[in-house]
């Protein structure tokens, strides 16, 4: 019996399977509204059948945004657009999420297909970025950010606690910090980016306090009966992998005590110059010493793209859910696909009845 389509309980909230849909930047929105282009997106994708869809890295702030095309919550007006987006989601069967995100030193950047570098300096589309120390990524991304002071800290802070109101006040049942990617919590995490030598720098107490201070203000205006998770690089693979991982098991740890529900496991991306062993489901073992050793339950991503693959991934235990990205958008029914290729009973019954109806009896190999 396939283990990929039982269901998962989080708090109050159960998944129909432990498909979830990732967050994944469409870069299409103005001024961090969302439209059409989301709207119809995110409904398709739970549709699809999968049990979790979350919603692309949403800036807390003007200045967190990784683009000027990347979506927001950094005022009420925000609100209605991603209402109907949870409306939608929820419609379908599937619980709807949402990941709220500042980009930090990586932010100002054009879109992914215009470049995917930062904005010029002379271009007026871009801003000044923010990062715990004023040193720049490299690579593409170049331009080096301004050291947050103390009240740079405590005002993005207080970011991330509105946007979780409002992500709340929108519908949102799933909220997910983006602690990951060389974003502005990973990079105070990171040895690479972080050299302050005041309270939220230096040892790993000193780097882990934006991410605790963050978690446990969120968490005090998130619902308890509601999952609270983060997305966190728990790798480099920068050649102190070791090290790395057994400072963000200590985190997760921590992060477990003040209220977090699940860790979704992901990749440093700190630094450009790394050795990232790229391959089929190659986070997975990862992601399971991290769930055996700090004890929460994860999720993950990166390269589980076949229904084979993410069964394992659930049959061993290796996470409690799997994330699917870009399968999903090469096709939205992954989930229907799953279901068949592993034999699920009536796979037509993971779509809705307007199409299960017609495909419950037919035959093809898709
Ligand atoms: C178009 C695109 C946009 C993405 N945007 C985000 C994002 O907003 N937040 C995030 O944490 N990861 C983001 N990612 C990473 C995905 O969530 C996922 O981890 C990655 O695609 C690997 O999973 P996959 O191999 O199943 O695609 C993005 C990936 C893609 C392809």
């Amino acid at each position: 019996m396939s283990q990929l389509f039982t269901p998962f309980t989080l708090k109050s909230i159960t998944l129909r399977n432990r498909i979830a849909v990732p967050p994944m930047c469409q870069y299409s929105a103005e001024d961090g509204f969302t439209n059409e282009w989301h709207l119809s997106h995110y409904t398709s994708l739970a549709r699809g059948g999968a049990g979790l869809v979350i919603v692309e890295a949403t800036a807390v702030s003007p200045e967190g945004r990784i683009s000027p095309a990347c979506t927001g919550l950094w005022s009420d007006e925000h609100k209605t657009g991603m209402a109907a987006i949870a409306q939608g989601i929820k419609a379908a069967g599937a619980v709807p999420g949402i990941q709220i995100a500042h980009a930090g030193r990586k932010a100002s950047a054009n879109r992914p297909w215009e470049g995917d570098d930062h904005i010029a300096e002379d271009d007026p589309r871009g801003w000044q970025t923010l990062a715990p120390s004023a040193i720049a990524f490299g690579a593409n991304l170049p331009k080096q950010p301004q050291k947050m002071s103390i009240e740079d800290i405590q005002r993005v802070k207080a970011d991330f606690v509105a946007s979780a109101r409002r992500a709340l006040e929108a519908g949102f049942e799933w909220l997910e910090l983006h602690f990951a990617h060389g974003y502005l919590a990973q990079s105070f995490f990171s040895a690479h980016s972080n050299l302050r030598t005041d309270v939220y720098g230096g040892d790993l107490i000193g780097r882990s306090r934006f991410l605790l201070e963050t978690l446990q203000a969120v968490r005090e205006v998130w619902p308890e009966h509601l999952p609270l998770t983060a997305r966190f690089g728990v790798i480099e693979f920068d050649g102190r992998d070791e090290e790395t991982l057994k400072d963000a098991i200590t985190l997760a740890k921590q992060m477990k005590e003040i209220g977090l529900d699940l860790l979704s496991v992901s990749v440093g991306f700190t630094v450009p110059d790394t050795n990232i062993p790229w391959g089929p489901a190659f986070l997975a073992p990862i992601a399971e010493r991290v769930q055996r050793e700090s004890g929460l339950p994860v999720a993950s991503s990166w390269g589980i793209d076949t229904p084979e693959l993410a069964e394992r991934a659930i049959a061993n235990q290796q996470m409690a859910l799997v994330m699917i990205g870009r399968a999903h958008l090469a096709n939205p029914h992954w989930s229907f696909k799953a279901a068949k290729a592993l034999n699920v009973k009536d796979p037509a019954w993971v779509l809705p009845t307007p199409y299960a109806h017609w495909l419950a009896r037919y035959q093809s190999n898709d």
